[in-house]
């Protein structure tokens, strides 16, 4: 990585801002319960930073956004569980701000001592923070010496918190460089955008097609396979001529389907055979088909055994494997056989040398789910970053951090 990072700067006795992907699910949207994190992955991940900074004499102040608020009215996005989870994590007190920006954050700041922590309110909460408000930037940049981008969930976002402070750093001479999850998620997934060793694999699933042309287009150009699994495979098998019943299909999709199974001739692998349901329930009554036999009636909500074995095959000897996306409805059991036994494969792979990175998101969740996180090489933190930098795009939030010399 050719970005600076804390371990090229001195962060002694300086106040240190800190932009964190906290966007953690909670428990209810109800702003009148006592809502909690429901999944600490994110902020156990940004970790080793913050513990790094006040090892070094730091104060931190922290900001991230949480949700999609409209505005700082949607009271159930606020950072009060957040600032209580890593509270305990860090175990040192959080001091939690009510406002983003503003004369109680400036009182606040200004009594900091090495090893205190605040955390900002929401930066959606702020007008100014999608916006990329220049004003906002400023503000946020007024508050420290240092600026530390950390959230690489939110890299592909060029928003105030995350790209305009970066800059208004700089114009104030501060210097304004990636943490070690950035670094992290930049090293492993760089591997397979820059210099993939070869045999490499790509595995795509989830629903759309649509969301990820540009990413199989890209791959196309890096991986020596693609193999295709979930929701998007159904759109690939009607484009070649099989009838998928009540799937679901983008049929806006199919001429772009048609031309990239044009564009990969046999590299790009489709399920041969798929398990369908009368209806998208949990308890559905399910059956295993060829792809050429799906019964009108019946919608694919996973890939079946045979499909399974192919693709077993297919990854042996594998060096590199990046997968995006389930290969069914893994949310309900019936459904996640294809996404668990998949996962279990990978996971052994990585036993036996191949280099597995799972590319965030609905993946992620489902390896999460499946326990098998922590089997696997590297598991991101970032959906749509991942896929944005899977794609070859230049995350925002990452190119204006200051340059290696
Ligand atoms: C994510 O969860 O992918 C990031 O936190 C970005 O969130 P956003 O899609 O709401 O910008």
């Amino acid at each position: 990585m050719n970005k600076k990072t804390i371990r090229d700067i001195d962060i002694r006795g300086k106040k240190v801002l800190v932009r964190v992907d906290f966007n953690v699910p909670l428990s209810s949207k109800n702003p009148d319960d006592h809502i909690t994190v429901t999944d600490d992955t994110r902020i156990q991940a940004a970790m080793p930073t913050l513990n790094y900074l006040l090892e070094h004499g730091a104060a931190l102040i922290l900001c991230s956004h949480l949700g999609r608020p409209k505005s700082d009215a949607d009271k159930q996005y606020a950072m009060n569980p957040v600032a209580r989870r890593l509270s305990e994590l860090i175990d040192r007190p959080v001091q939690k701000m009510d406002e983003v920006v503003g004369e109680s954050v400036t009182a606040a700041v200004s009594q900091m001592k090495p090893g205190d922590i605040i955390l900002l309110e929401n930066t959606r909460f702020h007008p100014g923070e999608k916006k990329n408000d220049p004003q906002l930037s400023r503000q946020l940049a007024a508050l420290a010496d240092v600026y530390v981008n950390d959230a690489f969930g939110s890299a592909h976002r060029a928003h105030a918190s995350t790209e305009g402070v970066a800059r208004a750093m700089r114009a104030k001479g501060g210097p304004a460089v990636a943490g070690f999850l950035m670094e992290k998620e930049l090293t492993a997934l760089g591997t397979a955008v820059t210099n993939p060793p070869h045999p490499y694999i790509a595995i795509m699933g989830g629903a759309k097609i649509s969301d990820k042309i540009k990413l199989i287009e890209n791959l196309l150009q890096k991986a020596d396979k693609i193999l295709i699994g979930g929701g998007m495979a159904n759109t690939f098998l009607k484009a070649q001529g099989h009838h998928m019943g009540k799937s679901l299909v983008e049929q806006d999709a199919l001429d772009e389907a048609k031309r990239l199974l044009h564009l990969a001739g046999n590299r790009l692998l489709l399920p041969v055979d798929l398990v369908v349901a009368d209806q998208f329930a949990a308890d559905a009554h399910a059956e295993i088909v060829e792809v050429w036999g799906v019964p009108p009636e019946s919608m694919a909500l996973d890939i079946g055994p045979n499909t399974l074995e192919q693709f077993y095959l297919e990854l042996q000897g594998a060096r590199l494997v990046v997968w995006n996306g389930p290969m069914g409805v893994f949310e309900f059991d019936q459904f996640a056989q294809g996404t668990n036994k998949l996962a279990l494969l990978l996971a052994e792979l990585v036993e036996t040398g191949t280099q597995v990175i799972i590319g965030g998101g609905d993946s992620a969740a489902a390896v999460t789910k499946a326990g098998l996180a922590d089997k696997m090489s590297h598991v991101s933190t970032g959906g749509g970053a991942s896929l944005e930098l899977l794609e070859g795009k230049t995350l925002p939030g990452i190119a204006v951090l200051d340059d290696k010399a």
